[in-house]
């Protein structure tokens, strides 16, 4: 299968008081359509950076320059304008942050602000967006979404406010779905329920999903195959099955002598 995804190259540049500064350099990777895929490595590496290279979104108050090529669907990401960009955005190509809080509005109702985007993607009507947003509140595990709807962010608990940016991110059904650390602010059963219900979506929807942490010990038995990076490289990448049996890379031994084993065995072993 042709991948949905083709990164070549990829290289993104700061400016760091006038100083260039590269922080990806020159990565190389596929996904393919409805696949999932894990990215791994330490805090610094360059995992959010080459998120955002994808969305096509620089960190905030920053300005970064990003060279080599994002093939999507037979484009260049990389050189489309931005109005071409803000098509791709949310409706083929949705990300949730680590934040939900921080990408909510706190002032308005879930239910509002999931309508908004229904309507500006699809040009539903407000009564059909409506009820799409109950839907969609409803897949992604909210219990009376009819009412929960009308319910401010800050009636949420934390697992259900990333319930709900999933919910927004699959509004649109996606192809590709980029997770960037959905859960690293939740408690371990909620993490596990969050990843859960990513990879329900992601079989159900038929989206491709980019998975990214810190920690192995997440994406065992959640992702088929896995790009370890370091310092801005992908040092290792192969089948999850096959990195977890005999890791090549130290850097990669190093991350997986991190992953606890409650029970002796090997996760996803
Ligand atoms: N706005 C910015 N301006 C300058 N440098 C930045 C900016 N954002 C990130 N960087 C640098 O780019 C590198 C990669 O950062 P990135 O956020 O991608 O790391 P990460 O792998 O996502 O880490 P974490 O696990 O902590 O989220 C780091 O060295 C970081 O300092
Ligand atoms: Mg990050």
């Amino acid at each position: 299968m042709s991948p949905l995804l083709e990164v070549r190259d990829l290289t993104a540049q700061f400016a760091r008081d006038g100083v260039p500064a590269t922080v990806v350099k020159g990565i190389s990777f596929d996904i393919a359509p409805g696949e999932s895929v894990g990215f791994v490595g330490e805090s610094g590496c360059g995992k959010s950076v080459t998120a955002r290279a994808i969305m096509r979104l620089a960190p905030e108050g920053s300005s970064v320059a990003w060279g080599g090529r994002i093939g999507f669907r037979g484009q260049d990401l990389l050189t489309l304008s931005e109005r071409e960009m803000r098509d791709i955005r949310g409706r083929r190509i949705a990300m949730v942050f680590q934040d939900p809080m921080a990408s909510l509005n706190p002032v308005m109702s879930v239910g509002a602000q999931i309508d908004d985007i229904l309507r500006r993607h699809t040009g539903l009507s407000r009564k059909a967006a409506r009820q799409r947003t109950i839907e969609l509140l409803g897949l992604v595990g909210i219990r009376d979404p009819a009412i929960r709807a009308d319910d401010f962010p800050h009636q949420f608990s934390g697992g259900m406010r990333q319930r709900v940016l999933i919910a927004i991110a699959v509004s649109c059904q996606p192809d590709l779905l980029i997770a960037d650390e959905p859960t690293t602010a939740l408690d371990v059963t909620v993490q596990a329920q969050i990843l859960r219900l990513l990879n329900r979506l992601r079989r159900e929807l038929g989206m491709a999903l980019m998975l990214i942490t810190h920690d192995f010990g997440v994406i065992a038995g959640m992702v088929e195959r896995v790009n370890v990076m370091h310092g801005g490289e992908i040092v290792e990448a192969g089948p999850i099955d096959q990195l977890f049996a005999a890791p090549t890379h130290p850097y990669t031994r190093a991350l997986l002598a991190a992953v606890p084993r409650l029970d002796g065995a090997r996760p996803g072993g």
